[in-house]
């Protein structure tokens, strides 16, 4: 049940030679009109194109408000900016999954149910063996997920609730294990149990850091971790939650459903951009630091290179995330007592990108990916971990989204339709004879 049913607005005709189809249209709580052509090629023949879903909506939601022309991002009503300053990760897992922030007793319920499922079986940890040390861990981190529906064949009834709750527990609570034990794994170190009684962000870099026995985690990084997860953890119909919804939207489990979105993440147009601004500034850097031929490049639609985390589909003005993210990157960098020269190059690079007229009128900015790496970079997190912590971020975000459309049941199965380019009907010919 929505917060807010969507409201009834006159509907919309389309005309299609002489035919006049009654589309019925409604309109979300931000005023954004739709409507519905679920029956367009019944009654006309047309489907409507659309390259990547630029301007469809599939989905009516309560999860997530994003403004892209104002820079608004808000989970649940509430600004991000607010979340990111006051909240901590988990309870941010638990307003996106459940709607509301938590009373005391339901984040302790919350975090008690994460801990008792935070354990991975030491059996199962055998999947990582199998993969080659250089193996990314985003491919290894995919496998472990979907593995885990092997692991829990009972829970995989999707409209179990008791199930599914447990599920949920299990992807939040063993997935920054699984993703340490990626990270171990490339460097041949042996992997370590979680700790109950430790924070998220604390038990996430003991899991991935700890030698023998005890490791203390000083307090800036757990911050800018914390603020990290929470600036990732939802982002409404992007990429990789609509993978989640699709793969979802076919009674797939919720392990199976998730590890879709995992792989759609991967993509460095997606989540992957963080790894590859980092990897841009570091060529950057190698070649002599050429900020203007690096935008000169960007612009030339014949290098086929572009400015990796600049340029969003949705916001054509400020990622309100990279805001944030910008101010915290000195904030961390300073109390760690860091300089990293690739913070600067990062810095010019943006004042040369944002003052250049092929970026200023394709309304192109900084996005989430473009300074969080050198964040990650302080908290000693190696590029290739850099998509597995948008992934861990993330998790919560698709959880809410695959629920709200389970728990809703009326989706349908995703099944778009297509233009038709191939050869016209020809007859088989035999090998002889071609
Ligand atoms: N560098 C240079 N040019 C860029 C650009 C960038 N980072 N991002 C977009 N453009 C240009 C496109 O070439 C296109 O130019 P055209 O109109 O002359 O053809 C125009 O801006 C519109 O971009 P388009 O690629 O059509 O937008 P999109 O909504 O399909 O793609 C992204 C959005 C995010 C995939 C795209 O901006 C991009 O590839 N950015 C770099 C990767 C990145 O940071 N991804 C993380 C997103 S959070």
């Amino acid at each position: 049940m929505s917060v807010n049913a969507p409201k009834k607005i006159d509907s919309v005709k389309v005309v299609i030679g002489d035919k006049t189809v009654e589309c019925p249209a409604f309109e979300g709580i931000e005023n954004e009109k739709s409507f519905d052509i679920g029956k367009l090629r019944d009654q006309t023949g047309y489907v409507t194109f659309d390259n990547g879903y630029a301007n469809t909506s599939p989905v009516i939601s309560d999860i997530t408000y994003l403004d892209g022309d104002n820079g608004v991002l808000r989970y649940r009503g509430y600004p991000i900016e607010q979340l990111a300053e006051k909240a901590s990760f988990v309870e941010v897992a638990y307003l996106l999954i459940h709607g509301e922030l938590p009373k005391k007793a339901e984040l302790d319920k919350f975090v008690k149910g994460i801990e008792e499922n935070q354990t991975v079986d030491s059996n199962f940890y055998k999947i990582f063996d199998a993969f080659p040390k250089n193996t990314h861990p985003m491919a290894m981190l995919t496998a472990a997920t979907v593995a885990l529906s092997g692991q829990y064949p009972n829970d995989n009834e999707i409209t179990n609730k008791a199930s599914v709750e447990k599920t949920i527990y299990r992807l939040l609570g063993q997935f920054p294990a699984l993703c340490a034990a990626a990270y171990r794994h490339s460097r041949g170190e042996s992997r370590i149990s979680a700790k109950p009684g430790l924070d998220y962000c604390s038990n996430f870099m003991s899991l991935m850091y700890a030698k023998d026995g005890s490791y203390s985690v000083p307090k800036e990084i757990v911050s800018a971790l914390n603020l990290l997860l929470i600036l990732h953890a939802d982002h409404e119909q992007n990429c990789s939650t609509s993978t989640v919804r699709l793969v979802g939207s076919s009674n797939a489990n919720l392990y199976a459903s998730i590890a879709a979105g995992i792989t759609a993440l991967w993509g460095p147009l997606h989540g992957g951009a963080n790894q590859a601004v980092m990897e841009m500034l570091e060529e950057i850097q190698k070649s002599g630091g050429d900020i203007q031929a690096t935008v000169a490049k960007a612009k030339d639609k014949a290098s086929g290179f572009k400015l990796m985390g600049f340029g969003h589909r949705v916001y054509k003005n400020f990622d309100p995330r990279a805001k944030i993210i910008k101010k915290a990157c000195d904030q961390v960098l300073n109390a760690l007592g860091i300089q990293n020269p690739l913070l600067g190059l990062a810095q010019q690079l943006e004042a040369a990108a944002l003052t250049d007229a092929y970026f200023v009128e394709k309304k192109l900015y900084p996005n989430v990916d473009f300074y969080s790496g050198i964040i990650y970079s302080a908290l000693n997190i190696p590029v290739e971990m850099f998509t597995p912590m948008f992934a861990l971020g993330r998790m919560p975000g698709w959880i809410a989204q695959w629920k709200e459309m389970i728990d809703g049941g009326t989706t349908k199965i995703g099944r778009p339709r297509q233009i038709y380019t191939g050869y016209a009907k020809r007859d088989y010919v035999s090998i002889d004879a071609r």
